[in-house]
């Protein structure tokens, strides 16, 4: 079973994913001397790469030995307001410095779709020093959903759902008529860790059905993440978790 944690509003929720982040991080470092997070998009996760870049946390981890990848990514220029690089870049990876060496984005103004899935996958492959068919196993993932269940930007009935292969993606999706990057289940059922991020009432009941199991015989993208000797820690504003059973 999960871990799920739930909290009162998105303050409380973001203050105990960044302890939750920076714990899962410092250790992987002390461990390893370098650790690996694969950042959500979308608007949740904002407050909490603001809080790990503010004064609270951002001693607390040494960003210099960080590898951070931009998990998924909308078929848009990085300065376009719709970009998740652009939101991580301007919450966390500017105010802490992050050099671009660090960073594994999607050159989205560069090249045809299945062109910027390739050269993500090889950019993520040399930063994990992986050779042909291996797969990089991140020390944290960090994921959203969508109210239909998606997750990254794995989106129901969609192609990249069933990649097998591929760590990387150009995912078409017809319910809103444009084109998604993203990493693939393979990567996401690799990590080491992976945190889901999820506030907003439209959210619970997609939120039951993954977090309870129902409705298993068809399965929401997000219940498909399942990662082989990983973790999977829920953080859970009140409205996203008011479906659940009370335990
Ligand atoms: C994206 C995300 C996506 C996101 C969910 C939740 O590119 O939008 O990667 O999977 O995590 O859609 O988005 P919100 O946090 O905005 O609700």
């Amino acid at each position: 079973m999960a871990d799920v944690r739930i909290f009162s509003d998105r303050a409380e929720m973001a203050a105990a994913a960044a302890e939750h982040f920076t714990e899962v991080i410092a250790k992987a470092l002390a461990e390893n001397g370098e650790a690996s997070v694969a950042a959500a998009g979308g608007s949740t996760p904002k407050v909490l790469y603001e809080l790990l870049a503010g004064d609270e946390y951002r001693e607390r981890i040494n960003w210099r030995k960080m590898l951070v990848a931009i998990g998924d990514e909308r078929d848009v220029p990085p300065d376009d307001e719709r970009s998740n690089f652009r939101m991580v870049s301007r919450s966390l990876l500017l105010p802490l410095d992050v050099s671009d060496d660090n960073i594994v984005k999607w050159e989205t103004a560069n090249g045809k779709p299945e062109q910027i899935a390739e050269r993500f996958e090889r950019s993520l492959k040399t930063a994990f020093g992986l050779g042909s068919g291996k797969v990089p196993r991140f020390d944290l993932i960090m994921l959203g959903i969508g109210a239909d269940g998606h997750t990254a930007s794995l989106f129901p009935d969609t192609k990249a759902l069933s990649e097998s292969e591929r760590i990387a993606a150009a995912n078409y999706v017809p319910q809103l008529g444009e084109r998604r990057f993203t990493i693939t289940f393979p990567v996401i059922n690799n990590a080491k860790n992976v945190m889901f991020l999820v506030a907003g009432a439209d959210k619970a009941e997609a939120v039951k059905r993954i977090v309870e199991g129902t409705g298993n015989d068809d399965p929401l993208p997000a219940s498909l993440v399942r990662p082989t000797g990983g973790t999977v820690t829920w953080f859970l504003e009140r409205d996203a978790a008011r479906l659940l059973k009370r335990v």
